[in-house]
Protein backbone atom coordinates (compact mmCIF):
# COMPACT_ATOMS: atom_id res chain seq x y z
CA UNK A 1 0.00 0.00 0.00
CA UNK A 2 1.42 3.65 -0.84
CA UNK A 3 1.86 5.88 1.92
CA UNK A 4 2.32 9.45 2.14
CA UNK A 5 5.71 9.28 2.87
CA UNK A 6 6.98 7.12 0.34
CA UNK A 7 7.17 9.68 -3.03
CA UNK A 8 8.54 11.77 -0.54
CA UNK A 9 11.25 9.54 0.14
CA UNK A 10 11.77 8.53 -3.67
CA UNK A 11 11.63 12.02 -4.27
CA UNK A 12 14.03 12.36 -1.42
CA UNK A 13 16.83 12.45 -3.82
CA UNK A 14 20.31 13.48 -1.70
CA UNK A 15 19.80 11.55 1.19
CA UNK A 16 21.13 7.96 0.23
CA UNK A 17 22.65 9.41 -3.20
CA UNK A 18 26.12 7.75 -3.16
CA UNK A 19 24.09 4.28 -3.63
CA UNK A 20 22.56 5.43 -6.42
CA UNK A 21 25.31 6.38 -8.20
CA UNK A 22 27.03 3.21 -7.59
CA UNK A 23 24.12 1.22 -8.84
CA UNK A 24 23.46 3.54 -11.85
CA UNK A 25 25.39 5.38 -14.67
CA UNK A 26 24.01 9.28 -14.60
CA UNK A 27 22.54 8.84 -18.34
CA UNK A 28 20.75 5.49 -17.38
CA UNK A 29 19.28 7.11 -14.57
CA UNK A 30 17.93 9.78 -16.28
CA UNK A 31 16.51 7.17 -18.73
CA UNK A 32 14.61 5.39 -16.64
CA UNK A 33 13.74 9.02 -15.24
CA UNK A 34 12.30 9.63 -18.16
CA UNK A 35 10.17 5.99 -18.48
CA UNK A 36 8.86 6.39 -15.27
CA UNK A 37 7.17 9.73 -16.11
CA UNK A 38 6.30 8.38 -19.35
CA UNK A 39 4.33 5.51 -17.22
CA UNK A 40 2.82 8.36 -15.11
CA UNK A 41 1.72 9.85 -18.28
CA UNK A 42 0.26 6.58 -19.49
CA UNK A 43 -1.93 5.85 -16.61
CA UNK A 44 -2.78 9.47 -16.90
CA UNK A 45 -3.78 9.73 -19.75
CA UNK A 46 -6.29 7.01 -19.50
CA UNK A 47 -8.30 8.41 -16.44
CA UNK A 48 -7.93 11.45 -18.74
CA UNK A 49 -10.04 10.31 -21.24
CA UNK A 50 -12.26 9.02 -18.69
CA UNK A 51 -13.26 12.46 -17.45
CA UNK A 52 -13.53 13.51 -21.18
CA UNK A 53 -16.37 10.98 -21.58
CA UNK A 54 -13.98 9.22 -24.29
CA UNK A 55 -14.07 5.80 -22.18
CA UNK A 56 -16.77 4.93 -19.94
CA UNK A 57 -16.09 5.97 -16.33
CA UNK A 58 -14.87 3.02 -14.34
CA UNK A 59 -13.88 3.65 -10.57
CA UNK A 60 -12.06 0.22 -10.55
CA UNK A 61 -9.82 0.78 -13.71
CA UNK A 62 -9.20 4.54 -11.60
CA UNK A 63 -7.86 2.75 -8.80
CA UNK A 64 -6.02 0.55 -10.65
CA UNK A 65 -4.39 3.19 -12.36
CA UNK A 66 -3.03 5.47 -9.88
CA UNK A 67 -1.98 2.26 -8.28
CA UNK A 68 0.11 1.78 -10.67
CA UNK A 69 1.42 5.21 -10.77
CA UNK A 70 1.96 4.73 -6.66
CA UNK A 71 3.72 1.48 -7.60
CA UNK A 72 5.90 3.18 -10.20
CA UNK A 73 6.33 6.28 -7.85
CA UNK A 74 8.28 4.37 -5.43
CA UNK A 75 11.61 4.21 -8.02
CA UNK A 76 11.87 7.48 -8.38
CA UNK A 77 14.41 8.13 -6.01
CA UNK A 78 16.80 5.51 -7.76
CA UNK A 79 16.95 8.44 -10.52
CA UNK A 80 17.22 11.30 -8.94
CA UNK A 81 21.27 11.98 -7.19
CA UNK A 82 23.62 14.98 -7.97
CA UNK A 83 25.43 13.41 -10.92
CA UNK A 84 22.47 13.48 -12.95
CA UNK A 85 22.72 17.06 -13.07
CA UNK A 86 23.81 18.54 -15.86
CA UNK A 87 23.43 14.90 -18.17
CA UNK A 88 22.09 16.39 -21.62
CA UNK A 89 19.46 14.27 -22.09
CA UNK A 90 17.62 15.62 -18.93
CA UNK A 91 15.29 18.09 -19.23
CA UNK A 92 15.38 18.39 -15.42
CA UNK A 93 15.99 22.50 -15.03
CA UNK A 94 19.40 23.12 -13.27
CA UNK A 95 17.30 25.54 -10.87
CA UNK A 96 15.55 22.44 -9.24
CA UNK A 97 19.01 21.14 -8.03
CA UNK A 98 18.74 25.21 -6.49
CA UNK A 99 15.75 24.88 -4.66
CA UNK A 100 15.78 21.08 -3.71
CA UNK A 101 13.34 21.57 -0.71
CA UNK A 102 11.14 23.21 -2.90
CA UNK A 103 11.34 20.83 -5.64
CA UNK A 104 10.52 18.15 -3.22
CA UNK A 105 7.76 19.61 -1.60
CA UNK A 106 6.12 19.29 -5.07
CA UNK A 107 6.94 15.91 -4.96
CA UNK A 108 5.22 15.27 -1.64
CA UNK A 109 2.26 17.47 -2.97
CA UNK A 110 2.19 15.28 -5.96
CA UNK A 111 2.04 12.13 -3.25
CA UNK A 112 -0.24 13.45 -1.29
CA UNK A 113 -2.92 14.19 -4.14
CA UNK A 114 -2.34 10.44 -5.50
CA UNK A 115 -2.34 8.91 -2.44
CA UNK A 116 -5.65 10.52 -1.89
CA UNK A 117 -6.99 8.96 -5.62
CA UNK A 118 -5.97 5.82 -4.60
CA UNK A 119 -7.63 5.61 -1.21
CA UNK A 120 -10.65 7.50 -2.59
CA UNK A 121 -11.21 5.54 -5.57
CA UNK A 122 -11.32 2.31 -3.56
CA UNK A 123 -14.83 3.25 -2.33
CA UNK A 124 -17.49 1.94 -3.90
CA UNK A 125 -19.42 5.34 -4.09
CA UNK A 126 -16.86 6.83 -6.06
CA UNK A 127 -18.31 9.07 -8.66
CA UNK A 128 -17.51 10.44 -11.81
CA UNK A 129 -17.66 13.68 -10.16
CA UNK A 130 -15.22 12.30 -7.22
CA UNK A 131 -12.79 11.64 -10.00
CA UNK A 132 -12.80 15.08 -11.54
CA UNK A 133 -11.91 16.53 -8.64
CA UNK A 134 -8.88 13.66 -7.06
CA UNK A 135 -7.58 13.45 -10.56
CA UNK A 136 -7.54 17.06 -11.19
CA UNK A 137 -5.72 17.38 -8.24
CA UNK A 138 -3.20 14.94 -9.36
CA UNK A 139 -2.74 16.88 -12.50
CA UNK A 140 -2.27 20.10 -10.99
CA UNK A 141 0.11 18.58 -8.96
CA UNK A 142 2.63 16.98 -11.97
CA UNK A 143 2.04 20.70 -13.61
CA UNK A 144 2.77 22.60 -10.89
CA UNK A 145 6.48 20.90 -10.90
CA UNK A 146 6.42 21.05 -14.48
CA UNK A 147 6.18 24.88 -14.26
CA UNK A 148 9.19 25.55 -12.35
CA UNK A 149 11.62 22.86 -13.00
CA UNK A 150 11.15 20.82 -16.59
CA UNK A 151 12.31 22.54 -19.46
CA UNK A 152 10.12 23.28 -22.58
C1 LIG B 1 8.44 16.96 -8.31
C2 LIG B 1 8.44 17.32 -9.70
C3 LIG B 1 7.62 16.57 -10.70
C4 LIG B 1 6.38 16.03 -10.56
C5 LIG B 1 5.47 16.02 -9.34
C6 LIG B 1 6.04 15.46 -11.84
N1 LIG B 1 7.05 15.64 -12.73
FE1 LIG B 1 7.09 15.08 -14.66
N2 LIG B 1 9.00 15.70 -14.83
C7 LIG B 1 9.71 16.35 -13.86
C8 LIG B 1 11.08 16.60 -14.31
C9 LIG B 1 12.18 17.27 -13.53
C10 LIG B 1 11.15 16.07 -15.61
C11 LIG B 1 12.39 16.04 -16.52
C12 LIG B 1 13.19 14.76 -16.20
C13 LIG B 1 14.49 14.66 -16.97
O1 LIG B 1 14.45 14.79 -18.23
O2 LIG B 1 15.53 14.47 -16.32
C14 LIG B 1 9.82 15.52 -15.91
C15 LIG B 1 9.50 14.91 -17.10
C16 LIG B 1 8.25 14.40 -17.41
C17 LIG B 1 7.90 13.82 -18.69
C18 LIG B 1 8.80 13.67 -19.91
C19 LIG B 1 9.58 12.35 -19.83
C20 LIG B 1 10.51 12.14 -21.02
O3 LIG B 1 10.30 11.16 -21.77
O4 LIG B 1 11.42 12.96 -21.22
C21 LIG B 1 6.58 13.43 -18.60
C22 LIG B 1 5.75 12.77 -19.69
C23 LIG B 1 6.13 13.78 -17.27
N3 LIG B 1 7.17 14.36 -16.57
C24 LIG B 1 4.87 13.52 -16.78
C25 LIG B 1 4.47 13.75 -15.47
C26 LIG B 1 3.16 13.44 -14.96
C27 LIG B 1 2.01 12.87 -15.78
C28 LIG B 1 3.17 13.80 -13.65
C29 LIG B 1 2.05 13.70 -12.65
C30 LIG B 1 1.29 12.52 -12.62
C31 LIG B 1 4.48 14.33 -13.35
N4 LIG B 1 5.25 14.28 -14.47
C32 LIG B 1 4.85 14.81 -12.10
C33 LIG B 1 9.26 16.72 -12.63
C34 LIG B 1 8.04 16.33 -12.07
Amino acid sequence: MFKKASFFIAAGLLAVAPVQADLFEPEDAVKYRQALYQTFASQMSVMGAMLQGNIEFDAAEINRRATNMANTAVMMGDTYFPATRGVETSNMRDRAWENMSDFQAKGAAFGEALTALVEQSSQSDFSLRDARSAVGAVQRSCRSCHDDYRAR
